[in-house]
């Protein structure tokens, strides 16, 4: 029986170094603060809590002479000018990745294009690159693009500069990216997913395909996580996404000769370990059940 780990399981740059800025900070400021999570992960935020990164709903709640950490999928342009206009003082942890696609959106605005965005429009990294522009589209389904396509000239002649959610299922990038370039005659494509997250998505596809059950771990609310299971879930029949190994049981390995563990980009080392601890133990455990049913029958 045997368990494989991916290896790009697990923090990325980009979230390890907010973690690290926003626990440095606290400690040379004696507290700072967070708007809303600083990563997705419910264990991350209560020990940086413990270590006195407060947490702030909005920038409203802020006044002079605060710090604040910016999040590692950024913030809008709103929110960082109410900062500026309220005197806190900003270290700024969003990820060079992101700030690349700030910058981009920022650059189509001053030239006059139409940015499209290819990721989730709830996403807080999305909504922060939307707020680099005045009237972007974001489409999170290749069937959006469509809609939004045909409703054009053919062909369209407006200048259209594409990126990506850092986080975007590589598939819906490329099939959007293709539907654009069918039709438009002034398009700009920046491939904007991170290297980190497409490491991570093709491991899990790999690792998929070759498994009897897959383990996904990560915070519900993380976006990647949830990307990351929906690709495991295309290639292997079982499938559970699961925050804590507590969460595991004998009964989802039955029957399974080899297992694969991955983990989205803001899950700490400590909780992967735990996972495939329990997911070993659990393996052995479902083993056991199996033969002693075979007992039973004899
Ligand atoms: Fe940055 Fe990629 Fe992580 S964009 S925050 S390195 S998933």
């Amino acid at each position: 029986m045997n368990v494989i780990l991916a290896e790009s399981a697990g923090f990325c740059y980009g979230v390890e170094r907010a973690v690290r800025l926003a626990a440095q900070t606290a400690e040379e400021c004696g507290g700072c603060w967070m708007l809303g999570d600083i990563i997705h992960n419910a264990s991350v935020v209560e020990e940086l809590e413990r270590r006195g990164v407060r947490r702030a709903e909005g920038a409203e709640e802020l006044s002079c002479g605060d710090v604040a950490v910016i999040r590692s999928h950024g913030e809008s342009k709103e929110i960082l000018g109410m900062l500026a206009q309220r005197g806190v003082r900003c270290v700024n942890a969003t990820c060079p990745n992101v700030m690349r696609i700030q910058n981009l959106v920022a650059q189509a605005e001053q030239e006059g294009r139409q940015t499209v965005i290819i990721g989730d429009p709830e996403h807080p990294e999305v909504r922060g690159i939307a707020s680099w522009c005045s009237a972007p589209l974001v489409f999170d389904t290749s069937d959006a693009v469509i809609r939004w396509i045909s409703g054009q000239k053919s062909p369209c002649g407006i200048p259209v500069t594409v990126v990506a959610q850092t986080t975007c299922i590589r598939e819906l990038f490329e099939t959007s990216a293709k539907i654009l370039k069918n039709q438009c005659t002034n398009l700009k494509i920046f491939d904007t997913i991170c290297n980190a997250t497409h490491r991570r998505q093709s491991e899990a596809a790999e690792i998929s395909a070759m498994v009897d059950a897959m383990v996904v771990v990560g915070d519900r609310k993380s976006a990647n996580t949830k990307h990351l299971t929906e690709i495991c879930q295309e290639r292997c029949r079982s499938v559970i996404q699961v925050e804590k190994a507590d969460e595991l049981s004998p009964d989802f390995f039955h029957g399974c000769s080899v297992a694969g563990l991955t983990a989205g980009a803001s899950t700490p080392a400590g909780i992967i370990k735990e996972v495939y601890a329990t997911m070993s133990e659990e393996i052995k455990a479902a083993e056991g059940k199996e033969e002693s049913f075979e007992e039973l029958l004899n």
